[in-house]
């Protein structure tokens, strides 16, 4: 079948429709925690723009920004890597992040849902970066962005060196302040990060660990409008919070999208101050 443009629109509705059934699937747990039904319609609402938002940009300038990234990669180099973990699984030491087409694809629509190719330059703090591929898709947008990470695996060593991002080794523990950076942020990321499940998997975060770490972001890390978004982990039982962390999340945020933990402000956090005095 020929790829006309409507052709292209086809599968792009096919695609949206496919992904909000999965996306709705995903969150249905957590939408079970939540009695409010105008709450909940105005989530799944959210959801639906979100996708259809990052559908039409994809459109719209994805191939451009794909070829342009590429082309500022050294793809000689990122073949020897390749070559080198060729023979190990997928799934083991990360591995997996050598398909550089998939992860720049999908960093590049977190980029985009996040508005980071139209914005102007922020100082950007990414948790758990890591390949780096999410920050050297802030680079190329013209941002300035920092990467932390507990630098375990010599697979993303290589690829963050060969991407020639600036790296802070370091871990986000419970109860424990952030490293002090040179600068402030405009927004801190972090996906796929488990670090709320570091020191025992059947152990997840309660809502103090987490108050402890937004309150440090707030006070120590972001600058006065600063935002935070978090692509969360899955917890044991599929959903991603449990009743009372829901309910502290929506205290200080209805943005709330199942995996998607968005604080577009994070002024209610610097109430109570855990800084360096
Ligand atoms: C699944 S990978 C995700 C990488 C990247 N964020 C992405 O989405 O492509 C998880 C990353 O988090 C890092 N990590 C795990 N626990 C961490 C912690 N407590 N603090 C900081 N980084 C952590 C790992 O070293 C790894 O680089």
């Amino acid at each position: 079948m020929p790829l006309t443009v409507l052709n292209y629109y086809k599968i792009e509705i096919q695609q949206i429709l496919i992904m909000m059934f999965y996306g709705l699937k995903n969150i249905r747990k957590d939408l079970q925690l939540i009695d409010d039904r105008k709450l909940q319609l105005k989530i799944i609402f959210h959801i639906a723009l979100n996708l259809i938002k990052v559908r039409i940009i994809m459109f719209s300038r994805f191939k451009k920004d794909r070829d342009e990234i590429m082309e500022r990669i050294d793809t000689n180099l990122f073949r020897t890597i390749q070559e080198k973990y060729r023979k190990i699984a997928p799934n083991e030491n990360y591995t997996k992040y050598l398909n550089i087409s998939g992860y720049l694809k999908r960093n590049l629509k977190r980029a985009y849902r996040l508005n980071l190719h139209k914005s102007k330059p922020l100082n950007i703090i990414d948790f758990g970066a890591g390949a780096g591929y999410f920050c050297f898709i802030c680079n190329y947008f013209g941002h300035n962005v920092m990467a932390m990470d507990v630098g375990k695996s010599p697979v993303f060593d290589e690829l963050i060196q060969l991407l020639g991002i600036n790296r802070k080794i370091g871990a986000i523990e419970a109860f424990k302040r952030l490293p002090k950076f040179d600068t402030d942020f405009d927004l801190a990321t972090a996906f796929y990060v488990p670090f709320n499940k570091a020191s025992n998997p059947d152990e997840v975060w309660r809502v103090e660990e987490w108050k402890f770490l937004l309150e440090d972001l707030a006070n120590n890390l972001l600058k006065e409008n600063g935002r935070i978004f978090f692509f969360l982990h899955h917890e044991n039982d599929g959903k991603h919070y449990d009743r009372i962390l829901l309910q502290f999340f929506l205290d200080y945020n209805d943005r709330l999208l199942g995996q998607e933990l968005y604080f577009e402000h994070t002024e209610k956090f610097r109430a109570v101050r855990v800084g360096y005095f």
